[in-house]
């Protein structure tokens, strides 16, 4: 596989359907590159021998894989496919795709155990805690392995998914009561910045891997306070700690990721994830996501 400048042409984009892969469609075509847009339906991942060939068919020069299993509870329960759709199909997929087209793949801040108290740099030790974790990890080798590109993100949300915003925006909107935690901080990052970012690393050739999230830090209850504001909303939004708000799978209690990789990369710096918060909900508001 090899990385190319300038960007592709043609290109699949995989698990179209999703908040992530919605966007990666949108932003190729804005920049006038063809898109094969497959969702499950037209490309399950782990059926590799189809999809390399739907790629090949339609003479892609880059796949851009925003299918996976992202229910991370859910993973929990379902290591095993967990294990097939994020780690073993990136692998096989990688390794079988022709030597002129390219991979860009996107995983996760949860590849980290969360102990850390600075920024995670591309080449800090992995140490997932969840099954999610573990079979995004392996995927990413895979991909590496083959010469790929794995873009680790956190925290993501767009207006076609659903996500922390829909989530926290909708019990608000119910007059439910709302309890967050405090102590996990990350950074939120709005699917569109992410999409362009995907497309211009793409572009610039980039290989390895490269973390992009948006900017600045912030615990999941001070990004529940954020939607509230951004909403116009005047509640009280009740901390909590993870202790107290158990769930099946641990999440990194810190999993903010460095940048500067990425801005070197692209010269350019990341976006602050609230003016994205703000076009999410205008976007909503116009009721329709190609604003
Ligand atoms: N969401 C986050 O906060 C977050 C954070 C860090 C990294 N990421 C990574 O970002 C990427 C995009 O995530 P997202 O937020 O866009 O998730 P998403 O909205 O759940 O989209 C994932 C898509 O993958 C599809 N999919 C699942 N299994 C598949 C299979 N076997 N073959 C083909 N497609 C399959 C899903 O289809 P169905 O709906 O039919 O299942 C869905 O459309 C993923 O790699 C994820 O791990 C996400």
């Amino acid at each position: 596989m090899q990385a190319r400048r300038g960007g592709a042409s043609r290109a699949v984009v995989l698990g179209a359907a999703g908040q992530l892969g919605r966007e990666v469609v949108d932003e190729l075509r804005r920049h006038g590159t063809e898109v094969l847009a497959a969702d499950r339906a037209r490309a399950d991942l782990r059926d590799t021998r189809e999809t390399a060939a739907l790629a090949a068919r339609f003479g892609a020069q880059a796949i851009f894989n925003c299918a996976a299993c992202t229910d991370v509870d859910g993973c929990e329960s379902n290591p095993d496919l967990a294990m097939e759709v994020n780690g073993r199909a990136p692998e096989r997929l990688a390794a079988a795709l022709a030597s002129d087209c390219s991979l860009i793949h996107v995983s996760t801040d949860y590849v980290f155990d969360g102990l850390g108290q600075r920024p995670y740099r591309e080449d800090h030790a992995t140490a997932p805690r969840s099954a999610y974790g573990r079979s995004k990890l392996h995927g990413e080798q895979g991909v590496l392995d083959a010469g790929g590109l794995v873009v680790r993100t956190s925290w993501v949300f767009g207006p076609e998914g659903r996500n922390f915003v829909s989530a926290i925006a909708s019990r608000l909107g119910r007059g439910a009561p709302v309890r967050v935690v405090t102590d996990q901080v990350g950074c939120p990052t709005y699917a569109r910045y992410l999409a362009r970012a995907l497309v211009d690393l793409a572009a610039a050739g980039a290989s390895g891997i490269v973390h992009y999230c948006n900017s600045p830090p912030t615990s999941w209850h001070g990004f529940a306070l954020a939607i509230a504001e951004a909403l116009g909303l005047n509640v009280s939004i009740a901390p909590t700690s993870s202790s107290e708000l158990t769930r099946p799978a641990t999440r990194p209690a810190y999993s903010v990721l460095d940048t500067a990789h990425f801005e070197a990369l692209t010269n350019r710096g990341v976006e602050n994830w609230r003016s994205g918060l703000e076009e999410y909900f205008e976007r909503l508001r116009q009721g329709r996501s190609e604003s």
